[in-house]
């Protein structure tokens, strides 16, 4: 079932939003080589502590990876695509590229956000690879319209993609945020015009294009959560909540 909010409720997912939006600007402005992926989570940690809030992820027990997540935040590095748990024995180094992902609870409504970042100087074909997969993220946001359907962002999504020799990993997908940070619908970073459920105002989705300079093909790490790419090609992550309102899409995890 997909939960359509009022107004109310959207404010709420709003304030949790805000929240991610400043770990996510500050993990920007905090990230350097030589630093730990432990390092970003504790720093996640604080900003979220010091709101009154409560890290999504903590503990968290998907029907995908095995038992309960161990961190506030995903640190997923180079051909790692999503779900990288922070390490003291990771460090960050110049040419790395970091997607950051977390989750925030605050008042009893979830908001969900990633981004990925370069450390230092990265090759051409890397940078298209961030400027690609965030303008994906803003394509399906743009698709994500009363009256369109979830078809309509998965296909806005994969079209930007695939037209730059790009491929979205279909493995893992976006989702419905509200008082839990997954809910219906599944949001695809790929399929068909027209296709699936309808889009109406009050719906809250977390849109969330995960990006490979390869086939886009994945496998999850001995540790149970992170997925790599299997050729190795990098990967990058881009992910905002947003409201589906009559007036356009308004994404929440801004600051
Ligand atoms: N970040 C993922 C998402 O956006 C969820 C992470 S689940 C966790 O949907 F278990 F890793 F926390
Ligand atoms: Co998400």
């Amino acid at each position: 079932m997909i939960i359509i909010k009022s107004r109310d409720e959207i404010e709420k997912i709003r304030e949790s939003s805000r929240i991610v939006a400043e770990v996510l600007q500050t993990l920007r402005e905090f990230i350097r080589p030589g630093i730990t992926t432990w390092a970003l989570n504790k720093k996640a940690e604080e900003v979220i502590k010091k709101r009154k809030a409560r890290a999504a992820f903590k503990g968290y027990k998907p029907s995908f990876g095995s038992g309960a997540y161990p961190a506030a935040l995903c640190v997923s590095i180079n051909e790692e695509v999503i779900h990288g748990i922070p390490s003291t024995r990771r460090v960050i180094k110049e040419g790395d590229i970091v997607s950051m992902d977390v989750g925030v609870c605050y008042k009893g409504y979830y908001g969900d956000g990633a981004t990925t970042v370069a450390v230092g100087e990265v090759e051409d074909r890397v940078k298209e690879l961030l400027k690609v997969a965030e303008e994906a993220l803003y394509r399906g946001i743009e698709a994500a319209r009363v009256g369109n359907r979830v078809g309509d962002i998965s296909f806005a999504v994969q079209s930007y993609v695939e037209s730059h020799g790009f491929s979205v990993i279909r493995e893992f997908v976006g989702h419905g945020v509200g008082k839990r940070i997954h809910e219906e619908p599944p949001v695809p970073n790929f399929g068909e015009p027209g296709r699936g459920p309808l889009l109406k105002e009050g719906m809250t989705i977390a849109i969330e294009p995960m990006v490979a300079v390869g086939s886009g093909e994945v496998r999850i790490k001995e540790d149970g959560w992170t997925a790599v790419t299997v050729d190795g090609s990098w990967a990058a992550h881009f992910e905002h909540t947003i409201a589906v309102l009559e007036e356009g899409p308004r994404i929440l995890t801004e600051l």
